[in-house]
């Protein structure tokens, strides 16, 4: 046994689930299978897949996300070599918007729908749900303005969820307004808090002087009292966020999907303006946050482009996913079934096993033996564990007649079938 062990807040997915730190962690199956279900739907919406590098420059990070922001402050994974400073992607919408203006992605005209599947960093305190290492799954629609592109994201989630049978979940949306709305709600909001500062935890007091917006997202329930006649966003955005806003909503019901307002609703990461939103499971507890994200038109020259592109998008963790799934049931993919099994008794049979297994794996037969020279009985019992549909028998007498007894496991039935005719007798 090796005395090395997965860092904390990252794991393994193996062939079959495990529990990691206490968290039950899905087979690799379960995870190609989410995988594909939302492969599909990103099909049905246009969207082609983006792959980036999980090394970024730092400073696109602290740029893109904001310094004053837990994650550039406090969570990233970031080391120096050489001259060059380099992070472990703690997400994926500024690597993409890195990649479209580096790319001139542009020139293609009209709008992108980029999605992407990947593993993301975040040196978080690890828990139920919360991970080191963690992975996402997210659209980007690159190149409009229109509250539809904003309600089309929203959708697609859902989608995902829908898709894949998951029912109990919850839309959370608000408008976090413009650039100009922006400071004069601080202004109020700051004005408000500052008399009842020194009842707030540590954090929120730090956040105060940072980031007093981030005040309104505590779980702490005192502070949720103490914020009750908190000043609202809403009643400080300008004429065009509001219409914005009205017309998201407006779309989202005339499709049917439900959500809720939620004035208190800041998103972690400062690119955002306009539509903000999260989708929450009740079945998840405190990490309940399954998906997040919105309007982010501004992260395009915060990086360096001269003109602005519009871009509104999601990401959601599959993790989070996995783990709503799996409370609700749904998430019974069954391993997958070898066709055939070769039982092989004798140095003869195995060698006989060995290039059977070849001529029926190139003829698409999905074929398994046993490699350790076992007793008959324990290859039977490794054909049933593997649940095979057929197990062909093999020996000296076999070899010398060159023809061998292949067993239908589901039909208990047994025929004798010539070697140059298992290929396509097992076929059919
Ligand atoms: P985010 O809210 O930071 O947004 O992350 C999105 C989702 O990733 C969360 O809702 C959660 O499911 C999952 N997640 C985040 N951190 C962890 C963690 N430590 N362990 C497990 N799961 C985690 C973004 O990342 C934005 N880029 C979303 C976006 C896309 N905005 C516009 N486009």
């Amino acid at each position: 046994m090796s005395s090395f062990k997965s860092i904390p807040g990252t794991f393994d997915i193996l062939p079959e689930g495990h529990t990691s730190g206490g968290d039950a962690i899905a087979p690799s199956r379960a995870w190609q299978y989410v995988e594909s279900t939302i492969r599909s739907v990103m099909a049905l919406y246009g969207a082609e897949e983006i792959r980036t590098p999980i090394l970024e420059p730092t400073e696109l990070i602290a740029r893109g996300i904001g310094q004053l922001t837990d994650i550039v402050s406090k969570e990233m994974f970031a080391f120096e070599r050489g001259s060059t400073n380099y992070v472990l992607r703690p997400e994926v919408t500024a690597p993409v918007m890195r990649a479209y203006q580096q790319h001139h992605l542009s020139q293609k005209g009209g709008v992108q729908r980029l999605f992407y599947i990947g593993p993301c960093f975040r040196a978080e305190r690890p828990q139920k749900g919360r991970y080191r290492q963690f992975h996402q799954f997210g659209l980007e629609l690159i190149g409009s303005t229109d509250a539809r592109a904003d309600a089309e994201t929203i959708a697609c989630a859902v989608d995902v969820y829908k898709a894949l049978g998951l029912t109990d979940f919850k839309v959370r949306i608000n408008s976090v307004g413009d650039a100009s709305s922006r400071p004069r709600y601080k202004e109020a909001l700051i004005a408000f808090i500052t008399p009842f500062a020194d009842q707030l935890s540590e954090v929120s007091r730090q956040r105060l002087e940072s980031n007093p917006m981030r005040i309104l997202d505590t779980k702490i329930e005192k502070e949720k009292e103490l914020l009750k006649g908190a000043p609202l966003l809403r009643d400080f955005l300008d004429e065009a966020s509001r219409v914005h806003f009205d017309e998201v909503k407006a779309h989202l019901q005339s499709v049917g999907i439900p959500f809720e307002e939620d004035p208190f609703l800041v998103r972690g990461l400062d690119y955002y303006s306009q539509t903000a939103f999260e989708i929450e499971s009740d079945d998840l507890g405190s990490q309940g946050s399954l998906a997040g994200g919105g309007r982010y038109d501004l992260l395009s020259t915060e990086l360096g482009s001269k003109t602005v592109i519009p871009a509104v998008g999601f990401a959601a963790g599959m993790e989070r996913l996995l783990m709503a799934l799996e409370a609700a049931g749904k998430l019974n993919v069954e391993a997958a079934r070898p066709e055939v099994f070769l039982v092989a008794l004798g140095e003869a049979a195995l060698d006989w096993a060995f290039h059977t297994a070849r001529t029926l794996r190139s003829a698409g037969i999905s074929t398994g033996y046993d490699l350790n020279g076992r007793s008959m009985k324990a290859q039977m019992r490794e054909a049933n564990r593997q649940n095979s549909r057929y197990v062909v028998i093999v020996g000296d007498d076999e070899l010398a007649a060159g023809a061998a007894q292949v067993k239908d496991m589901d039909q208990s039935s047994q025929r004798t079938v010539d070697f140059d005719q298992l290929a396509t007798q097992l076929k059919a």
